[in-house]
């Protein structure tokens, strides 16, 4: 088993009445990239400033490489933090910036100008190292913030929400700066993000938060996949959830009723207990049935309806389709395939694989 560099056991704090992170159980191996991710206000920030040790957990246990940490001071816990205001100090260099930790930790001097060096080589800012941070992108400036983190060589990088003041653009090509860090590095990295995509990219696990709890946790490809709930499939990528209702048990599978129609959806998987509740269905396994051979459409569902609206992102298409009264679908496909599609407001036939619809009880 790989060593654990962070364990929360049954972590719970409240404040006053109102317990905002509630028996969070967390294991974070070392050299892991760790995502946290949820809506704002799920307790992500209470969880990450209680790992620093900037508050103290109400109940429960925050280790770390195995040791309790309820009476060490944030100093005491080698952690390096970035935020999302990463609060350069504006009349010293970038060099004087990294080199801040270093010195309050009374490291001698020949030794600070070797590691503030290599921690800008780390983040490709070495040609700067005497810049104000006036003199620098907002995306420059990010890095100085992250090469100061990483200069006292913590065990624990914890970031929470490094890249939200940086354009789109930037965002995504920091995105893979950071994880190739992380990597070269082998550090334990905690992300806090409300950014699915951002978690998607960068994280070996991510521990999606509601309202205080983890509602799942798991590889990125597991948690698209397969959701445990409706809440998990619509924060992760784009899912339609329809209501259901009556299932019944067939080999290979079971069948449903979509409420408020008389559709019925195969689904490969039987949940084990209860009648599910909702149908998920991710856009990008709806598929347009243009001149598709009816032999190949043999295993699907399909289903009949009207094209409503045409949506071009670029590189995809989403469509609006009407299926019947109480039934619409959102569907994606490539740009490319164009050509398949009837003229908005025309008839439209669509193929489900059974094994795409994922059947929930919440
Ligand atoms: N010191 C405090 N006193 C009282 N309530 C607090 C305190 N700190 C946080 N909260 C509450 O705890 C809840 C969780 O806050 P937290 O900052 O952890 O959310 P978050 O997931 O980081 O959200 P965001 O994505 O907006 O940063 C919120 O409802 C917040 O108002
Ligand atoms: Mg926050």
């Amino acid at each position: 088993m790989s060593e654990l560099d962070i364990e929360l056991v049954c972590v719970t704090k409240s404040f006053g009445a109102i317990s905002v992170v509630r028996d969070i159980d967390l294991q974070i191996p070392k050299g892991e990239f760790v995502s946290i991710l949820g809506p704002s206000g799920c307790g992500k920030t209470t969880t990450l400033n209680m790992i620093a040790g900037f508050n103290q957990p109400s109940r429960g246990d925050i280790r770390i490489r195995g040791r309790s940490q309820v009476n060490v001071p944030p100093e005491g816990r080698n952690i390096g933090l970035v935020f999302q205001n990463y609060a350069l100090f504006p009349h010293m260099t970038v060099a004087e910036n990294v080199a801040f930790g270093l010195k309050m930790k009374r490291t001698p001097k020949i030794e600070i100008a070797s590691i503030v060096q290599s921690s800008l080589r780390s983040v490709h800012l070495e040609q700067l190292a005497d810049r104000y941070p006036k003199e620098l992108s907002g995306g420059q400036q990010q890095r100085v913030a992250l090469a100061r983190a990483l200069a006292p060589r913590p065990s624990v990088l914890l970031l929470d929400e490094p890249l939200s003041n940086l354009d789109l653009k930037l965002r995504e090509s920091m995105r893979g700066e950071l994880k190739d860090i992380q990597r070269e590095l082998n550090m334990t990295f905690v992300y806090v993000t409300h950014d699915q995509e951002e978690a998607m990219a960068m994280s070996d696990r991510i521990v999606v938060m509601s309202n205080g709890v983890i509602a799942q946790q798991g590889k990125p490809e597991a948690l698209y996949r397969h959701p445990v709930s409706t809440f998990v499939a619509d924060f992760i990528g784009r899912s339609n959830i329809i209501s259901v209702e009556r299932m019944v048990k067939r080999s290979g599978g079971c069948e449903v009723l979509v409420t408020g129609s008389e559709i019925t959806l195969r689904a490969a998987v039987a949940p084990a207990q209860a009648t599910p509740q909702y149908g998920v269905i991710r856009l990008e396994d709806v598929l347009v049935l243009g001149d598709t051979p009816l032999a190949a459409q043999d295993n699907l569902n399909v289903l009949e309806g009207r094209l409503d609206r045409v949506t071009n992102l670029g590189a995809s298409l989403e469509l609006s389709i009407q299926i019947s009264s109480g039934l619409s679908l959102y569907a994606a496909i490539r740009s490319a395939e164009v050509g398949i599609l009837p003229a908005t407001g025309k008839p439209i036939r669509l193929g489900i694989d059974p094994s795409a619809v994922t059947l929930l009880n919440e």
